[in-house]
């Protein structure tokens, strides 16, 4: 654990207040493009989010300068008691194996992009992975997954399969569901907790920002049920 403490880029995050992100880590938004039959299948680049070399950034969900916290959390006395896990992600997970692939499904984290819906979902692509088609489309899926729920491990070169990312923050925007998601962690940037421990440092993960989440730090989709709009133009 102490290897982290002294890397640059790091999300600490703050007893009932915001995070805070260090090591000028560039921040951008990200909106789910959709296909014809209105499943996630890709992600659009939006506008880039000036930030200087450290950010505070809400997780409560209630300031009114998103995404940057206003002070508004001691206000509205918002309780950001994290109640997530740190187990790896493996040992959290069911695993469906596949011919070619296994599945590694850790359901708690999910935020609900729904990239894992297309050709029957990842799941039965899964079940499927000795073809061709299948195997691609599962690995683009499990890809396309921002919090890392789904993660891919390919039996034959005996690897898990990840997109590359350089250590950088994005704000999701879900405009087919006209809400805001959370804040997408790529890279392995380090999360350290209120209590100073830390979580798996991993290449995705997403934090909430609609301050709901019953997994926080994580997202686990309630900014969907609870309309968390933080007035992206793309949701107009
Ligand atoms: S966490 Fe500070 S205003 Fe939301």
């Amino acid at each position: 654990m102490v290897e982290y403490v002294n890397k640059k880029e790091k999300i600490m995050i703050t007893k009932d207040g915001p995070y805070i992100a260090f090591g000028n880590l560039p921040l951008d938004k990200q909106i789910i493009g959709i296909d014809e039959d209105n499943d996630s299948d890709r992600w659009i680049k939006g506008e880039i989010v000036s930030v200087g070399e450290s950010c505070a950034l809400c997780r409560c969900g209630k300031s009114g300068n998103k995404p940057f916290c206003d002070g508004t959390h001691g206000i509205v006395g918002f309780d950001g008691t994290e109640t997530a896990s740190k187990k790896l992600h493996k040992d959290q997970s069911q695993v469906m194996d596949g011919p070619d692939l296994e599945l590694y499904d850790a359901v708690d984290f999910c935020s609900e992009a729904r990239f894992c819906h297309r050709g029957g979902g990842t799941w039965e692509l899964t079940r499927h992975s000795d073809d061709s088609k299948s195997k691609k489309l599962a690995i683009q899926e499990a890809c396309g997954c921002p919090s890392g729920r789904l993660v891919l491990f390919d039996k034959k070169m005996g690897k898990f399969i990840e997109p590359k990312f350089e250590k950088s923050l994005s704000l999701v925007e879900d405009p087919q569901l006209k809400v805001s998601g959370p804040i997408w962690v790529k890279g392995g940037v380090i999360v350290e907790s209120s209590d100073g421990t830390f979580y798996e440092v991993r290449n995705r993960q997403t934090l909430c920002r609609c301050g709901k989440s019953e997994n926080k730090p994580f997202c686990d989709g309630t900014h969907i049920k609870a309309g968390f709009n933080d007035g992206d133009k793309s949701l107009k």
